[in-house]
């Protein structure tokens, strides 16, 4: 349609038909006949009204979501087919590896390949538009949907935000065989206070701008067609109702111009944050700060016609969302074609094909972080005596919390992975993932670990014996996928008790140890890092997640994954993360200490457990000096920084060249460290290869004192590494 015919669409639509636009409904409000009974009270709505909503979310399946479609479209008065909507974060029915983990590759190609498998499978089930990325930084690793995330760097976050939206969206303005990208959660989700769940947030304005704010603006210069609200408040206002932070900057400064959706029942929960004393007021906060679409609180439906009617808001504001929402549709092709899914075969797209596994197995590898690797303990030979142990080694539910669509039964696990390279291969869970009784609750179903102590017992001392019989241990530990994700916080950050104690019964009989650490956060991990000879962390790996770690135990694969998130030393150092600031009593850890009063714990380290950006690999790689091409530059000038990498292990690896920016003195203070540009380079053995990083103006502003957004005069460090603590530095000035 054109523009016009969209307007003069929106012109003789009724109030109620434009309401029913700007309303998201569950699945669960429909069965295949129509509406169903059950939700309206909540709601508030009557279910014949069901049918005007403009968008459904969480159904799938192409017969289920045609159904839905039709009797919606049959129902409407100007048949406006609705949009469906779900949350495919980290794969459809090909499961990838958890969004923290892919940060983990510092490599956008992998993300746009996640986003565009992702997005493919889902549309050719039906879906329109998925509810990702989620690009919120996040530093505290308490909190659980740091799993959704690419990590604390808003440099890191900020291209792999741009690289998601790519992958999901596709090349065609149609987003043809692909999805829309609904980019989330707006504003600064990822900084609840003490890492719980939902809660404030509280954050100055400098910070939020310099930190926060970057990767939803790269998701918008990529083209995410919708953007959704954020649960929190912010500076003490819900965001969800705040026109400052939607109109103000979403709109008018960051130049979003697509379709803004509440999180779910978040226009609802303006009332529960004591800031909306009833439904109507609710909606009357959320149209105003600019709100499009109302996921599932019923309260633009039930209430919004009554405060157009009696005056207080204006019907251009409702006109307004509802062309947004026509103009989104026309896009997605919706009027000519309601199903976009029924044009598919023409891609030829196969869900869980063996080609997406191939890729799902890949990037799985480049996921994983060899955090420790003691005299060359991995790789393993084919015919090494190896005993392989833990809760982990045979299990399927490895795709991550937010995989719902996924098939567990699909996904390979270690032990058959490893099977497909030494057949006779057998394993032995000692342990449940969770302690004996303990139950953990999901959004589908929940997680029970029904094993009696007694059983846990004999099962450990079972697993001991086998670790003794054999030469080397492989032990695979770690959370369980339900301790993650939403709702997940945690403020013990270990492994489950029953798995402490099969690592120490393990490593009593046997200290030729390798241990493998499935999580969703960055966990403390203090008591597998003094026993075992190698840690290989891999995350939430997704279906191929098993055949991807026996790659790399085996070297058919090399580690190349750096941690996109600091794995703290124990979680009352959290948040912790590469890019703190100088405080006037700095010290570094193994300083020597006169003075009572300075910044550090009495008790533990200031550093983490690993630094951000850290890595092995099974190869070496050592470092030149930096080279720079000038050591002053002047305002709007370029200068060069670069470093020779030389390969100087035994095998091919791939590295992740990190560069680091210090400003030495400003007006307000800086980072000691802040990440500012990388590079993946792969390397044989013996070769060399210069990089060159191109250091501009951009990459040295920050809100000065005033809150401009300037470079500052004087002299800064730049330091080039393989991690963000280890590099070499040199210094350069910026001249008036
Ligand atoms: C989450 C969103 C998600 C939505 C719909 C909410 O609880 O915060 O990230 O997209 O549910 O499932």
């Amino acid at each position: 349609m054109t523009e016009q015919q969209l307007v003069d669409l929106l012109q003789s639509m009724t109030l109620e038909e434009k309401i029913g636009q700007l309303t998201q409904l569950d699945g669960s409000c429909f069965s295949g006949e129509g509406p169903v009974t059950g939700p309206e009270q909540e709601l508030g709505i009557p279910k014949e009204k069901f049918l005007l909503a403009g968008s459904i979310l969480g159904v799938t399946g192409a017969d289920k979501i045609e159904q839905i479609r039709r009797i919606c479209i049959e129902a409407q008065p100007h048949h406006i087919p609705p949009i469906f909507m779900a949350d495919v974060i980290n794969g459809y029915q090909t499961i990838l590896p958890i969004p923290l983990a892919l940060g983990c590759t510092f490599e956008e190609e992998a993300a746009k390949k996640t986003g565009d498998i992702m997005a493919r499978e889902a549309a050719a089930d039906g879906l329109d538009i998925t509810f990702a990325p989620m690009v919120d930084l996040v530093k505290d690793a308490r909190w659980g949907r740091v799993m959704e995330s690419t990590g604390e760097s808003v440099y890191l976050n900020s291209r792999m935000a741009a690289a998601m939206v790519e992958g999901i969206q596709g090349e065609s303005e149609d987003f043809s065989g692909h999805l829309g990208a609904c980019t989330k959660h707006f504003a600064a989700y990822g900084a609840p206070m003490a890492g719980r769940e939902y809660c404030a947030v509280e954050l100055s304005e400098r910070s939020l701008r310099e930190e926060y704010l970057p990767s939803y603006q790269a998701a918008i210069h990529a083209g995410s067609a919708m953007m959704m609200t954020s649960f929190n408040t912010l500076d003490r206002i819900p965001v969800t109702g705040n026109e400052k932070i939607m109109r103000g900057i979403l709109r008018d400064e960051m130049g979003f111009q697509g379709v803004l959706i509440s999180d779910w029942n978040a226009i609802g929960e303006l009332i529960l944050n004591h800031v909306a004393e009833d439904k109507k007021e609710a909606a009357r906060q959320a149209v105003v700060a600019g709100v499009d679409i109302d996921m599932m609180s019923g309260c633009y439906m039930s209430r919004m016609e009554e405060l157009v009617r009696e005056g207080t808001v204006e019907e251009g504001l409702i006109d307004e969302s509802v062309l947004r929402i026509l103009k989104l549709k026309n896009r997605l092709g919706l009027f000519e074609r309601p199903n976009r899914a029924e044009k598919l075969p023409e891609y030829g797209v196969a869900l869980l094909s063996e080609e997406n596994r191939k890729v799902a197995r890949e990037i799985a590898a480049k996921t994983m972080v060899l955090l420790k690797n003691e005299e060359n303990f991995l790789p393993l030979k084919r015919e090494e005596d190896v005993a392989l142990i833990g809760p982990y080694m045979e299990e399927k539910g490895i795709l991550g919390a937010w995989s719902f669509f996924g098939d567990r039964e699909k996904s390979i696990t270690i032990l058959e992975g490893v099977r497909s390279k030494n057949p006779s291969a057998h394993a032995k869970s000692g342990c449940g993932i969770l302690n004996p009784g303990q139950t953990v609750y999901g959004f589908k179903f929940h997680e029970t670990n029904e094993m009696t102590e007694e059983e846990t017992e004999r099962s450990i001392q079972e697993a001991a014996e086998y670790a003794a019989a054999h030469k080397k241990v492989v032990l695979a530990l770690g959370e369980s996928p339900l301790q993650t994700g939403e709702g997940g916080s945690r403020a013990d950050i270990t492994i489950p008790d029953v798995q402490k104690k099969l690592l120490d019964a393990v490593y009593a009989v046997n200290q030729n140890l390798a241990v493998i650490v499935f999580a969703g956060r960055p966990l403390d991990i203090r008591a597998i890092k003094e026993k075992a000879k190698s840690i290989l962390y891999v995350w939430m790996p997704g279906t191929e997640g098993g055949n991807a770690i026996a790659d790399i135990l085996y070297g058919d694969r090399v580690p190349e994954a750096k941690l996109s998130m600091s794995l703290p030393y124990c979680v009352g150092q959290c948040p912790v993360c590469h890019n703190e600031f100088w405080t006037g009593r700095h010290v570094e850890d193994g300083e020597n200490i006169t003075n009572r009063f300075q910044s550090k714990y009495q008790d533990i380290p200031n550093a983490p457990l690993y630094p951000f950006g850290y890595g092995l690999s099974y190869t070496d790689f050592t470092y030149s000096d930096v080279e720079l091409d000038r050591a002053e530059i002047h305002e709007g000038e370029e200068l060069e920084a670069a470093v020779v990498v030389e390969n100087t292990g035994a095998v091919t690896g791939k590295e992740v060249v990190q560069l680091y920016l210090t400003d030495e003195y400003a007006s307000v203070a800086r980072p000691i460290r802040e990440l500012k540009g990388y590079q993946k380079i792969c390397l044989a053995p013996g070769e060399k290869k210069k990089v060159v990083f191109k250091i501009s103006m951009d990459m040295l502003c920050f809100y000065d004192r005033k809150m401009e957004y300037r470079a500052e005069p004087g002299s800064f460090i730049v330091r080039i590494g393989t991690d963000s603590v280890n590099g070499k530095e040199a210094r350069f000035w910026l001249r008036k």
